[in-house]
């Protein structure tokens, strides 16, 4: 089931997620929280560090899981995830260090990393909410259009389209890291409930997907329509381009 949230600014999208995640957090103080990277969540990491500092949430019995990393950056080079989750939110919280995974970026043997990363998801149960972005073409975490889906964590060499639009974050394009390391589908899947966030109009035809009543691993977010407990958050902006809309809440 997929509910559709539309809000009017960035900020009041960020402030209704962040509502969402504090809820879980309330409800279960050692909730396992699934963190997503890029631009769009950044405004609720924003007000989840507001709400930190004003005393209205802590993060010091969650656990988190990270959904990807690039492959080749060690969690100290500036532009790995890790130091992205680092900057915007885990240094600034109480979240503690060791409840903190991620995918390995660098590691001797790939399917050992991936294995390691499974065998700790699995420790935990399942993720009780799972943070997502989407891509302009559709993908989740670093699941990028394919024939058919992934379902475990896995190395993947990122799609064109990806390294163009990761590119903002580099200097130059080819910095850019060709492959990354992500939690496939069914792990995204397994999550108990998943937040997605979309602000730009470039994400329309790939939120449209969401709601097209077709699984199509070539879009491969068309796959949350199987979930049973998803929140999609977007900008009013982007809803007038995206088709096939229905279970709309406007707050
Ligand atoms: P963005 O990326 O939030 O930087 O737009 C999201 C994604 O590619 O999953």
């Amino acid at each position: 089931m997929i509910q559709l949230i539309m809000m009017e600014t960035y900020q009041a999208l960020s402030e209704q997620a962040a509502k969402i995640v504090a809820n879980q957090i309330h409800q279960k103080p050692n909730s396992i929280i699934g963190f997503a990277t890029g631009s769009t969540p950044l405004g609720l990491y924003e007000t989840l560090v507001t709400m930190y500092q004003n005393k209205e949430i802590s993060f010091s019995e969650i656990q988190t899981f990270n959904l990807d990393e690039y492959v080749g950056l060690r969690p100290t080079h500036p532009q790995s995830y890790f130091q992205f989750m680092m900057q915007h939110l885990f240094s600034k919280v109480d979240i503690k260090r060791d409840q903190i995974h991620f995918p390995a970026g660098v590691f001797a043997n790939a399917s050992r990393a991936c294995l390691e990363f499974e065998e700790q998801l699995e420790q935990v149960g399942s993720i009780d909410l799972q943070i997502l972005g989407i891509g302009e073409n559709g993908h989740i975490g670093f699941n990028e259009p394919a024939d058919a889906f992934t379902l475990n964590t896995h190395i993947t060499g990122l799609a064109e389209r990806t390294i163009q639009a990761n590119a903002r974050f580099f200097h130059d394009q080819s910095e850019v890291p060709r492959k990354a390391i992500t939690m496939g589908i069914g792990n995204i899947m397994a999550a108990k409930k998943i937040l997605l966030l979309a602000d730009k109009e470039s994400k329309s035809a790939a939120l449209s997907a969401l709601f097209s009543g077709t699984i199509d691993p070539n879009i491969p977010a068309s796959i949350l329509q199987l979930h049973p407990n998803v929140v999609v958050i977007v900008n009013k902006k982007i809803a007038n381009y995206m088709k096939h809309v229905s279970n709309t809440l406007e707050v």
